[in-house]
């Protein structure tokens, strides 16, 4: 399968977004990432829903909207009706505070999210952060359509790329090829995806790259999204 690209358009230029978008699809993007953030759960706020209804009215590409937010189940309608076509929400929101693992109480609570997200015919996407352990997710991972590793604290473009997450990508990699299933979720991997972070994003099983300042931070997109996913065929 050939990697997707999701360029982030939190690092485009936001005075012209509907520009940013046609120039965007013009390069060959594959998917426009919305990083959606409440201020809670990371300290930025971004933007919400009616944001993502602009983006739809710009683009027929799917829109792979990234809930960096508390409490994500009461925005889950919100999103789906500004035609979100993926939505990811983060595991930590599920996490007790002092043992750092799942109760079964949000277990429950994760399964209804991501029968909540299915219900309106939306891919459901779980997300987990740089410190946070890949077993906390694998339970879930046979019932959603994409996981989001995030290779950087999230929060904020223009980050460094955390070498261990590709660790964490062979190993989920590994996980996902051992599964009984026709229909397999993606890998998509988020945070400093540079020339060289993709190669090696992309030889541990990457399947879908999220990047931000390497596209928009140059003239040239389609230049920056030939240079990411030319990494795995040398
Ligand atoms: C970080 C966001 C990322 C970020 C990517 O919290 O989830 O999508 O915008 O930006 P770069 O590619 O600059 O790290
Ligand atoms: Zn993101």
């Amino acid at each position: 399968m050939p990697i997707l690209i999701a360029p982030s358009i939190l690092a485009s230029d936001l005075s012209n977004i509907r520009g940013e978008i046609t120039k965007i699809i013009d390069a060959g993007a594959d998917l426009i990432h919305l990083d959606i953030m409440d201020g809670q759960f990371v300290p930025p706020i971004t933007y919400g829903d009616c944001i993502v209804s602009a983006v739809k009215r710009c683009t027929t590409l799917p829109l792979d909207v990234h809930l960096m937010i508390k409490n994500p189940e009461q925005q889950i309608e919100y999103f789906a009706q500004a035609g979100a076509n993926i939505i990811t929400v983060h595991i930590e929101n599920y996490l007790s505070q002092d043992t750092q693992t799942i109760t079964i109480d949000s277990l429950v609570n994760v399964k209804n999210i991501i029968d909540m997200i299915h219900s309106y015919q939306i891919k459901a996407g779980i997300s987990l952060n740089p410190q946070t352990p890949l077993d906390i997710i694998k339970p879930f991972i046979p019932q959603i359509d994409t996981v989001l590793i995030m290779s950087v604290q999230p929060g904020w473009c223009g980050q460094k790329y955390i070498s261990a997450t590709n660790q964490k990508i062979a190993e989920l990699r590994t996980f996902i090829d051992t599964l009984q299933k026709t229909t397999k979720p993606l890998i998509e991997v988020d945070g400093g995806i540079n020339a060289e972070t993709a190669r090696d994003a992309i030889a541990n099983g990457a399947d879908i790259l999220v990047a931000g300042s390497f596209i928009f931070n140059n003239e040239n997109y389609a230049e920056q999204i030939r240079k990411l996913t030319i990494s795995n065929l040398d």
